[in-house]
């Protein structure tokens, strides 16, 4: 498997906001993401690539949070969390953070991510990835039988320093994709699609 592009110096991050109604340009092609999580005190990180937009404005988001993740419970008391995108230089951390669990470690801690206070909600933003969505969980009713939880994004932001991002792709088995070139067919487009 081709490896992941090295981590790049430190940059200075140029944060901007984030048009709610475009946080589906980031999520839309699949990247694994880590998904911030607290409640009475105690964070969480757990790795997630079982996530879907689901629709523009508002702007919902589903994802799977297995009941036998510590998260499970922290996004479902808090009724919060944020979903953060790392790039793929961040592989080995992401497949650390996927691989135990918050009720027995620091996951920020052990794996040199940073917990950030976010604006709109209380679980933490991981300073190092380079788009942040803080989301409230909107319904709760495919939780039980299916440990899908409806997300509203309510704030989002993006690091602009960060120019071509390659993101992580998981396709089971230990393997992940990475993401690649970019080809544009705007013109194709009927407006009302686009
Ligand atoms: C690449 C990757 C993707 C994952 N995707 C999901 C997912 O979509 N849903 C899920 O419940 N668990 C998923 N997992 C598993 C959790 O991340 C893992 O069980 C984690 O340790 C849970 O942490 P926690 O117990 O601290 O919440 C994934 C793991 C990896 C490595």
């Amino acid at each position: 498997m081709a490896a992941a592009a090295p981590a790049p110096r430190r940059r200075t991050p140029r944060w901007t906001e984030c048009p709610l109604a475009e946080v589906r340009r980031y999520l839309e092609p699949g990247p694994v993401v880590l998904v911030g999580s607290a409640w009475k005190g105690r964070a969480d990180l757990m790795a997630m690539g079982w996530h879907t937009v689901m629709e523009f404005t508002p702007s919902l988001l589903g994802c799977v949070i297995s009941r036998a993740n510590h998260s499970h419970g922290l996004v479902r008391r808090s009724r919060e969390c944020t979903i953060n995108i790392p790039e793929a230089h961040w592989v080995d951390a992401v497949v650390g953070v996927g691989n135990c669990s918050g009720a027995e470690v620091d996951k920020f801690e052990r794996f040199g991510f940073t917990a950030e206070p976010a604006r709109e909600v209380g679980a933490p933003l991981v300073g190092e990835c380079f788009v942040q969505i803080e989301c409230r969980v909107v319904d709760t009713r495919l939780v039980n039988r299916y440990d899908f939880f409806v997300l509203e994004a309510v704030r989002a932001r993006v690091d602009r320093s960060v120019r071509r991002p390659q993101t992580l792709h998981y396709r089971g088995g230990g393997e992940f994709m990475l993401s690649g070139p970019h080809i544009g067919r705007r013109a194709l487009f009927a407006p009302g699609m686009l």
